[in-house]
């Protein structure tokens, strides 16, 4: 595979980054993720915007949208790939040894693309298998969640003790107890017809799934809310369902002890985000929107 290692593509033997790189050093550094369909990004440039945010607010200096966006697209194009996966990952940068980002003066970009592995049609059919971890997520005044940060040991740990319990994903609290996120995903509930999801402020990367579904289930009728929720909030709950850019809106049928019906309203947003997908597409494909 090829891949884009600072201003130019490079064949993956070649894609070496420094020791000292203070992303390796010190997970200092920023990344996204993002999924084409055919050769369009949805909603490219918010994930764009996001990376943009994470490295102001670790203070790191990137280079532009246009050139990331170029450089996106070159990746897939120069790897025939049509439904890609790609991860961004911006590092400090090269740099003596030492806490201080000034000592690394370029950050390095990495662009890896891959072809896009959908999930088995069987966890949308039954749903998965989710665990309240005991590894709380990172307090909003430690590393933000709203950061998406190369520092990922909080979600490794707490991936790592859901994997060992059998479950496919981990339910993070706060230090509050309140419901966060999933190690990689967002996490919503149902009950009487109503959908929850935790808020910004309980300590959450805010999703570009989740932003999506809120607005569709608004728009099809159905009331949101975002709150701070306990555990015994989602216990009582018909169903439960997760968000992210892979796997879109994955239903849940099971939390510790608890079981959840694959209910209607997983399904209907599952349905209303690929038609979104497929509008969204579409129009990019017909150069009725600007490719950014
Ligand atoms: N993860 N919360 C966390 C901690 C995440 O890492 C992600 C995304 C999300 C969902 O965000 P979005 O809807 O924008 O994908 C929420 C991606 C998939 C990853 O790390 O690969």
């Amino acid at each position: 595979m090829k891949i884009f290692l600072d201003d130019r593509l490079v064949d993956e033997s070649e894609a070496k980054v420094s020791v000292y790189d203070h992303g390796f050093l010190y997970g200092d550094g920023v990344y996204e993720t993002m999924r084409s369909y055919d050769t369009v990004f949805f909603r490219l440039d918010e994930h764009l915007g996001r990376l943009e945010r994470s490295a102001s607010l670790i203070r790191m200096q990137i280079p532009d949208r246009k050139f990331i966006a170029g450089a996106v697209h070159e990746t897939i194009r120069a790897n025939r790939l049509s439904g890609a996966y790609v991860r961004v990952t911006l590092a400090r940068g090269k740099g003596p040894i030492g806490l201080d980002p000034a000592l690394c003066k370029t950050p390095t970009l990495v662009i890896i693309a891959e072809p896009f592995h959908p999930y088995p049609e069987q966890f949308y059919q039954d749903g998965v298998f989710l665990v309240i971890s005991p590894v709380i997520r990172n307090h909003v005044r430690a590393i933000n969640p709203m950061i998406k940060s190369l520092n990922f040991l909080n979600n490794i740990l707490a991936k790592a003790d859901a994997k060992d319990r059998g479950a496919y994903e981990a339910i993070m609290l706060n230090a509050e107890g309140y419901i966060t996120e999933g190690t990689v995903c967002n996490i919503f509930f149902v009950k009487d017809d109503s959908i929850f999801t935790p808020s910004v402020d309980a300590g959450i990367l805010d999703g570009i799934t989740r932003e999506v579904v809120i607005r569709l289930a608004r728009g099809s009728g159905l009331s949101v809310h975002e709150g701070l929720y306990s555990p015994a909030d989602i216990l009582g709950a018909t169903e439960v369902f997760f968000t992210n850019t892979t796997a879109e809106v994955m239903p849940v049928s099971k939390i510790d002890d608890m079981t959840y019906a694959v209910g209607s309203i997983s399904k209907r947003l599952r349905e209303l985000y690929q038609a979104e997908v497929a509008k969204y597409v579409s129009l990019f494909r017909d150069g009725q929107k600007e490719v950014d």
